[in-house]
């Protein structure tokens, strides 16, 4: 994935940063559970989707590089801004 990372003193932003690392495979993998490119579905499940990034279990076809982890962890502990 080359999908630019904000930088490690800038806050993520769902719109800016977030939705862009969901691939639009991810997201029709998992529509049937959520739609990773909302905004609100993706705040409402972000605790089983981090605890999906950070142990690799998804997406299913390989893990995300921990910077790209990190991002998502990051916008979850700031409260995820729109
Ligand atoms: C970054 C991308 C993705 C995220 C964040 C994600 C997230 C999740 C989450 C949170 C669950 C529910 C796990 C649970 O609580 O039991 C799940 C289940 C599932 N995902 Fe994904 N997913 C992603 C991409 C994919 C891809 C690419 C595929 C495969 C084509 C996939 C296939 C599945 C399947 C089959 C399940 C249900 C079975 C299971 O729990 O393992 N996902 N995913």
């Amino acid at each position: 994935m080359t999908a630019e990372l904000p930088g490690s003193g800038e806050t993520p932003s769902f719109d800016r940063d977030v939705k862009k690392l969901f691939r639009p495979m991810d997201r029709e993998a998992m529509l049937g559970a959520f739609d990773l490119w909302s905004y609100e579905d993706v705040c409402k499940h972000a605790t089983p989707i981090l605890s999906e990034l950070k142990s690799g279990g998804m997406p299913c076809d390989g893990a995300w590089p921990p910077a790209q982890v990190a991002v998502f962890e990051k916008w979850v502990a700031a409260g995820m801004p729109k």
